[in-house]
């Protein structure tokens, strides 16, 4: 069955009270938009449409960072979930199977879900996806008969005995392509809103004989994020729910409420993430390595083995082989560090490649931005850089070469050299006697004077 995905990212959203698109503020290092298409990715949607409004540039700039293929409906008045659903009707013109829509502020939906969906769309017309919950709130509620979905009444039209209801609109819809639009098109804002609801299309599809029906999904699926109080609510949520699943992939965490995962993190068994320990988007940490105490990861690699931290921050582009050991205090940038490589106190090492079974010393800083332009270090195999080494890129050390410690390195090293780079050591036999006489005496002569 081909599928297309439409996600209604227009609305302003505001109880954010935000400069920025509600769909846009991040959960778990990513858009809300983003969580959402990764839902709908699962079903490899033929098409891809993102209805924006309020701040469609940066939506529409965020969607294709994320899937390039995604196309961009633009909704200009914010007039209803219909009124948006139908903006997305001239670029599926040519689709022909069934359409989801999906709702931008709405994460958590889960893939099965949208599979059970696909299924009881091929003997339903209309299938919405509902929740049974304890406090519905301002959702939406279902009116069924027996499976049969009869009408869908918004909160602020609903009456008392409608209210009553606990079963609740999550908001996502399937229905085949051409039914969808043409349903959208009957869809009228006689409302307590004044809007173009989607949810009427049920009512709709009712009044010409044709069938809808219900399928549930747990309360936790459908959250949907209005305010940054649900926003703070659904990041405890899905945090909650990475480390659940850490347990059961074999990851050790002794204090699993203070590790913070983001929606990509890969994490492989037998390792160990010790408390306080942060990952950005795009963090792969292979098996059997080690995260202590208080790192920050984002965009990096780290393979079998290899032990980071405590206090160290990988950023974007770190390639960390097996068995390295990257220490305290020490910052890796869009660098690879070959294997059993030892970087292990207070370090910047960026726009670099060190090879194998090299250590660096304490201090050790690749000078790699000259104010204007970044320029890499090239470090060998087995060598061996002295601790407070400056290495002024762009600039090589050779294999098995070595560093005098507090060396500025200008120029590249070969092979087996050593480069000491520093002013030549003095010694003045006697002077700091002298020089604490003639301190000692101009102290007393200032205190005589006082
Ligand atoms: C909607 C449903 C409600 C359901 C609830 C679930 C309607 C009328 N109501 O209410 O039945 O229980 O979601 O969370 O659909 N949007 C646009 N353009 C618009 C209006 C909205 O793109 O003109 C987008 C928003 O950006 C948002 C989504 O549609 O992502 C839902 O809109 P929102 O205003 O949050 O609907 P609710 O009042 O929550
Ligand atoms: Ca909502």
């Amino acid at each position: 069955m081909k599928t297309a995905l439409v996600i209604l990212a227009a609305g302003k959203g505001t109880r954010m009270n935000s400069d920025l698109p509600k769909v846009l503020h991040p959960l778990a290092g990513a858009p809300l938009l983003i969580h959402a298409m990764q839902a709908g990715a699962s079903l490899a949607p033929e098409h891809t449409v993102v209805v924006a409004g309020h701040g469609a540039a940066s939506v529409r700039k965020a969607a294709q960072a994320h899937d390039e293929t995604a196309l961009v409906a633009e909704q200009t008045e914010q007039l209803g979930t219909a009124h948006a659903a139908g903006q997305a009707a001239p670029l599926l013109k040519d689709f022909d199977g069934t359409v989801i829509v999906l709702f931008g502020d709405t994460p958590f939906v889960q893939p099965e879900t949208l599979e059970t969906m696909i299924a009881a769309q091929a003997t339903h017309d209309v299938v919405v996806l509902g929740f049974e919950t304890a406090d519905p709130g301002r959702y939406g509620r279902l009116v069924v008969d027996g499976e049969t979905l009869e009408r869908i009444v918004e909160f602020k039209d609903a009456d008392a005995a409608e209210r009553a209801i606990t079963l609740c609109n999550s908001g996502v819809i399937a229905c085949r392509s051409e039914l969808l639009f043409d349903l959208i098109a009957a869809v009228d804002n006689k409302n307590a809103a004044e809007e173009y609801y989607l949810p009427d299309i049920v009512g709709i599809a009712r009044s010409r004989g044709l069938s809808a029906t219900v399928v549930t999904c747990d309360e936790s699926e459908t959250l949907g994020i209005n305010s940054r109080a649900e926003l703070a609510a659904a990041e405890a949520a899905f945090q909650a729910r990475a480390r659940a699943a850490a347990f059961e992939d074999g990851v050790t965490l002794p204090a699993p409420d203070t590790v913070h995962f983001a929606f990509d993190t890969v994490i492989g068994r037998d390792t160990l993430i010790e408390p306080n320990v942060v990952f950005g988007p795009g963090v792969t940490v292979e098996s059997g390595a080690t995260i202590r105490a208080f790192s920050h990861l984002e965009g990096c690699h780290v393979a079998r083995g290899a032990v980071v931290g405590p206090y160290a921050r990988l950023r974007l582009g770190a390639e960390l082989s097996e068995n390295v050991r990257v220490g305290n205090f020490v910052e890796i940038k869009n660098a690879q560090i070959g294997e059993g490589t030892k970087v292990n106190h207070l370090s910047y090492i960026g726009d670099a490649t060190l090879g194998t079974q090299t250590n660096v010393g304490a201090g050790t800083i690749t000078c790699n931005y000259d104010g204007v332009l970044k320029h890499r270090t090239e470090i060998g195999d087995n060598a061996f850089i002295g601790s407070n080494t400056m290495l002024v890129a762009p600039v090589s050390i050779g294999d098995r070469a070595m560093t005098g410690s507090g060396s500025v390195i200008t120029s590249d090293v070969e092979a087996d050299a050593l480069a000491i780079a520093r002013a030549p050591q003095v010694e003045k036999p006697g002077m700091a006697t002298k020089l604490f006489d003639i301190l000692k005496a101009k102290k007393a002569k200032l205190q005589r004077g006082s």
